[in-house]
């Protein structure tokens, strides 16, 4: 559980930093449900800004009850994010590396205000990537993410396996992320 409460805190504190992301900001969150994404999401909430985030839609309810609003990703993702946001979007993090960053960019006010952890071509456009290294401020991040765990506005769903089940969890582990404890 730690070292998915650490990589995936570490690299949203980043994220948002870099995004300088406030209280009262719109952050649209590509990606929202995933292992980094809904970390990002319950982060950027902690800080007080209004959160956008785009899921599969069987995760629209998870990412409604982190309380972001959902939209679904794909063709058109700017539009729906445009609507859902209902006025000016702050910032964009990206965190699948799915969507043109061309996309992500004309939502942002400008396209350094879009940062990428997962497109490495993005950068040719004017987008942020951000790989850890420099950015990477890890004990100020490891310490949020400790606050927020501990005061439950980060709540961190993984499923867990015993090694007995390893097979299982190498199978499952093709469509997703988990942890295996002793
Ligand atoms: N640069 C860094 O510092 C750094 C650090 C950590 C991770 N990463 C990278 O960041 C990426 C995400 O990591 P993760 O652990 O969060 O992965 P993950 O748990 O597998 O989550 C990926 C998410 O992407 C969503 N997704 C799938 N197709 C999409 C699309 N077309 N548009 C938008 N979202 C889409 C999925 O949503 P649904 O489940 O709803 O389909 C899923 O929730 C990976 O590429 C990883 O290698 C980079």
């Amino acid at each position: 559980m730690a070292a998915a409460a650490g990589v995936a805190g570490e690299t949203s504190e980043r994220g948002l930093r870099l995004l300088d992301v406030k209280a009262g900001d719109t952050l649209f969150v590509d990606g929202g449900a995933g292992g980094v994404g809904a970390v990002a999401v319950q982060m950027a909430l902690a800080r007080g800004a209004k959160v956008v985030a785009s899921a599969s839609e069987a995760n629209h309810d998870y990412l409604r009850e982190l309380g972001a609003t959902p939209v679904g990703y794909g063709e058109g993702v700017a539009e729906r994010v445009r609507a859902a946001a209902g006025g000016p979007v702050d910032a964009v993090f990206d965190v699948a590396g799915k969507t043109p960053v061309e996309e992500l960019i004309s939502l942002a006010p400008e396209p350094s205000q879009v940062v990428t952890i997962a497109n490495y071509t993005a950068g040719q456009s004017g987008a942020r990537v951000t790989g850890g290294g420099a950015d990477s401020h890890p004990m100020e991040a490891l310490a949020l993410t400790a606050d927020l765990l501990a005061q439950n506005k980060l709540v961190i769903k993984v499923q867990t396996f015993p090694f007995d089940r390893t097979a299982e969890a190498y199978r499952i582990s093709q469509a997703g992320k988990l942890v295996l404890v002793p």
